[in-house]
């Protein structure tokens, strides 16, 4: 094994690079963000994303205040602006992202705060905040999505955008320096999905997802789901106390009009 075991101390940078967002909000009048390595998609139905906060974060009360977010891609050119973002406290030097040289602009559903150079944005409306240690995770419901022109067809050209990357910081003693990347000379490669050997696995997967989403129709109850799905389970092999996760998820998907994810 090539593996050597580290210690938990350096998970986060064992994690990196991560493409930061910066999260802006704005409550009695006051516009606010800070840089966030540490989010996620988290639901298609409803579209939902997450980020991880200190309480510390003045972005932290904004968004608590105002139930509102949003979140900001910038270029790789603006890696200079960077420390006003994810160094220093609108706390201390309000208005730090009209400082740093960028204008804010109102999201056309929710009114959340924007920043007009960025080159995606998402409006989100909190949905909860939910604990995870030192730092609490606010789940956002995504109400309105903005890019630039490099994203067409569905997919970014990396044309004229460029994403910035983090990949950690120094440690004192001396100079602390934060790591930020962006890729040159992408390699693309076309690969598709399942591609030969494992389009069977593929399709046995939408299969059984299809027969337990039958099941969980024509069932009274998730009880009478769980145990006709676990004997389809036993029927393919596969393991029976399996079944309560995927009637769940099926549950869920249902719930919100969705028959296949
Ligand atoms: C690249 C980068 C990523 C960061 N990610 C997070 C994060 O995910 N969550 C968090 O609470 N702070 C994160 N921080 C720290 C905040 O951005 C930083 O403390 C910021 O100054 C807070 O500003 P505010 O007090 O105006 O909200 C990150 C900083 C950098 C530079």
């Amino acid at each position: 094994m090539g593996l050597r075991r580290l210690g938990l101390n350096v998970l986060e940078r064992v994690l990196y690079p991560v493409t930061p967002v910066l999260v802006t909000a704005k409550h009695d009048g006051r516009v606010g963000g800070m840089l966030a390595a540490w989010w996620m998609q988290s639901s298609f139905h409803p579209p939902t994303l997450s980020v991880a906060i200190a309480p510390e974060r003045y972005t932290y009360k904004l968004i608590e205040r105002s139930r509102v977010f949003a979140f900001n891609l910038l270029d790789f050119k603006f890696v200079n602006k960077m420390p006003y973002l994810g160094d220093v406290s609108e706390r201390f030097l309000p208005d730090k992202i009209e400082n740093a040289g960028f204008n804010i602009v109102e999201g056309e559903v929710l009114g959340a705060p924007i920043v007009a150079e960025s080159s995606a944005a998402v409006e989100l409306k909190l949905s909860k905040i939910v604990n995870a240690g030192d730092h609490d995770i606010f789940i956002g419901e995504a109400m309105a999505v903005y890019a630039i022109d490099d994203f067409r067809n569905g997919m970014w050209g990396l044309e004229t955008y460029r994403p910035l990357m983090y990949l950690g910081r120094t440690r004192r003693p001396g100079p602390v320096y934060r790591v930020y990347l962006t890729p040159t000379g992408w390699k693309r490669e076309k690969i598709e999905f399942a591609r030969g050997e494992l389009r069977e696995y593929a399709e046995k997967r939408v299969n059984l997802i299809e027969k337990i989403t039958e099941i969980v129709r024509k069932s009274a109850s998730i009880g009478e789901a769980v145990e006709k799905a676990k004997s389809i389970l036993r029927e393919q092999g596969l393991e029976e106390d399996d079944a309560p996760y995927l009637v769940d998820d099926v549950v869920r998907r249902l719930k919100q009009g969705q028959c296949q994810g």
